[in-house]
């Protein structure tokens, strides 16, 4: 449970932040959400956040291409015949939820961060929506769902609102790692804000409020 709920939860924040210092309009436009939630105030609530629709787009759109558990294990319960393979009962399946949520036949641009796709549209986290699935599906699905986006909403609206992230001098957008290392969760192969490994960027953080 502890490791469930730490780990996915960090690594999210991390690619999410990435993902924002790497493209500045996506950054602007989050950050003047905050601000106009906020109505002059230097935190944002856990009330506020249901109105923050592009926040929540933007956490979801972060999670479609960095889903922090990409392979999801299945046994099958009955033999079922799938696109001309037959697979018998009792087999152990991994659904590649990464590759699921970079399909190009089902996103458009599909390896492109544009959180604008998740604006008005009914796509939810517990849903049936089996083209995106960052906690899983059914009964076995994440039971940390809603803890985890409202922290993870939260923290992210915090960070944005009470400051400005500028890259270190000569550093650009395009020089941000976005590799992947995987370990218990799909982590960024370098940091983006602890100094601790030779490639890491050590963000600057100039405070708004
Ligand atoms: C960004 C954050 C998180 C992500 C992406 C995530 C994702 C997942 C995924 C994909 C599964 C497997 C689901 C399946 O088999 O269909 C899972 C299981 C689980 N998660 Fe999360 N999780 C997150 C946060 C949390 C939090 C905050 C908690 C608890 C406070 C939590 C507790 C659990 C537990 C206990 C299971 C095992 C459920 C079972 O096997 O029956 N998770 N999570």
């Amino acid at each position: 449970m502890f490791s469930a709920g730490t780990d996915t939860t960090f690594t999210t924040l991390e690619w999410t932040l990435s993902e924002l210092i790497k493209h500045p309009p996506a950054m602007k436009k989050l950050q003047q959400e905050a601000t106009i939630i906020a109505e002059g105030r230097s935190t944002i609530l856990e009330q506020d956040l249901e109105k923050m629709q592009y926040l929540k787009a933007v956490v979801k759109e972060s999670m479609r291409l960095h889903t922090p558990v990409p392979l999801i294990p299945r046994e099958t319960t009955e033999g079922v015949e799938l696109m001309g393979y037959d697979i018998p009962v009792g087999t152990q399946v991994l659904v590649n939820v990464w590759a699921i949520g970079r399909d190009p036949t089902v996103w458009e641009d599909s390896n492109k961060f544009r959180p604008e796709r998740f604006l008005d549209n009914s796509t939810e986290y517990k849903s049936l929506h089996y083209d995106w699935l960052p906690f899983g599906a059914g009964r076995r699905g994440c039971p940390g769902i809603q803890f985890a986006t409202t922290i993870i909403e939260l923290a992210l609206a915090n960070m944005v609102h009470k400051f400005d992230f500028e890259l270190p001098n000569g550093v650009k957008n395009e020089d941000i790692d976005m590799s992947e290392t995987y370990g218990i969760t799909v982590h960024k192969k370098s940091s983006l804000i602890t100094g601790g490994c030779e490639s890491a960027i050590l963000v600057v953080a100039h405070k708004r409020y």
